[in-house]
């Protein structure tokens, strides 16, 4: 199969499984976990930050810094279409008991400092406390924030006592994008998620990073949220490889998002702008009268490309370790000759 449904399929490579082996272990909820201790020391590096967490999901991260920054009644402001408040089921409020205050990024393309300062709630006892902004870089379309956006951001939010976070699921496809380390990306917010799984190919897990006192909070929280875990360091030893290999590879499938993009704006009905793409993903209208989208995903997946969309509105195909230029260029090839046939 041509999976271009996500990052998230990707599998974890042979030396990951390696490395899954021979991994020295321990509990760590004891702390014990020589391979856990050896991530969150090298996420800590890399991100530029005091510590760092290794937790189960970007999702449980994203979570846990709301935890960790706000107390039950605060608001947090964060972007209309963000993960936070598009997939995470609500989290915020259910496990956090915060409000949002969400800002509609679609004209400026992310949250400018405006948006900070129309939307921090007065001092009165009538309104919430507002307490962190949350960033993402990548969006999730996967554009690229540029670093002066975040700084006037954060620093809008830092001027009203507000704490900021980042969601960086893709943060190494952003630093990669950007052509600078990622501590550059982060040394203008508190705290930062980023994944290792998605393009980075590790089977599980996410880093939370942050001041010394805000993971030991987040640590503690991990564990009212279940997510203390015993020998980690299996799991742990895919995530160093992610951060020191996988991750220098992610211009790759950048360059691979811009050439199917390239191919695929040459066929007719297909609505794509090649020169949009900053990542590894591609977003394409299709406009053929007649068109019918379950057919048309239904045709690829019977000859071994899976895509995913939202009908009548955009498809998405992102690139990953798992799928090579040739694969792009089957996919590609497929669309062409159904669009024509159509
Ligand atoms: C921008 C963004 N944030 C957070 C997440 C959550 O990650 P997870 O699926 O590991 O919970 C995702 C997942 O795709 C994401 O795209």
């Amino acid at each position: 199969m041509i999976d271009l449904r996500s990052d998230t399929v990707t599998h974890p490579t042979i030396k990951m499984r390696e490395a899954m082996m021979t991994a020295p272990v321990g509990d760590d909820v004891y702390g014990d976990d020589p391979t856990v201790n050896q991530l969150e020391a090298l996420a800590a590096k890399v991100t530029g930050k005091e510590a760092a967490l290794f937790v189960c999901s970007g999702t449980m991260g994203n979570q846990l810094a709301i935890m960790s920054h706000t107390n039950m009644g605060d608001e947090i402001i964060t972007g209309k279409m963000s993960h936070i408040i598009q997939h995470e089921a609500g989290a915020y409020a259910r496990l956090s008991g915060v409000s949002a205050m969400m800002v509609d990024t679609a004209k400026n393309g992310c949250i400018t400092p405006e948006d900070v300062r129309e939307n921090i709630r007065a001092k009165d006892i009538h309104h919430p406390v507002s307490t962190l902004l949350c960033l993402e870089n990548p969006m999730s379309d996967g554009t690229v924030v540029p670093l002066e956006k975040i700084r006037a951001a954060a620093e809008a939010a830092r001027e009203k006592g507000l704490m900021v976070h980042m969601d960086g699921a893709r943060l190494f496809n952003a630093a990669a994008a950007l052509a600078v380390p990622v501590s550059e990306v982060v040394k203008d917010v508190d705290s930062v998620m980023f994944c290792l799984s998605k393009g980075l190919c590790a089977p599980v897990g996410s880093m939370l990073c942050g001041k010394k006192d805000f993971i030991a909070r987040a640590r503690r929280n991990r564990k009212v949220l279940g997510g203390g875990l015993r020998q980690a360091g299996i799991l742990a030893a895919c995530g160093i490889i992610a951060i020191e290999e996988m991750s220098k590879r992610l211009k790759d499938d950048h360059d691979n998002a811009k050439y199917l993009a390239k191919m695929l704006s040459d066929f007719e009905g297909i609505k794509i702008n090649p020169d949009s793409v900053q990542t590894n993903m591609v977003w394409a209208k299709i406009e053929k009268p007649g068109f019918k989208d379950a057919d048309f995903v239904n045709y690829l997946k019977k000859r071994g490309v899976l895509i995913n969309g939202d009908p009548g509105l955009y498809y998405r195909f992102v690139t990953h370790n798992d799928v090579a230029r040739e694969d792009l260029e089957t996919a590609a090839n497929l669309i062409g000759t159904y669009l024509e046939s159509q």
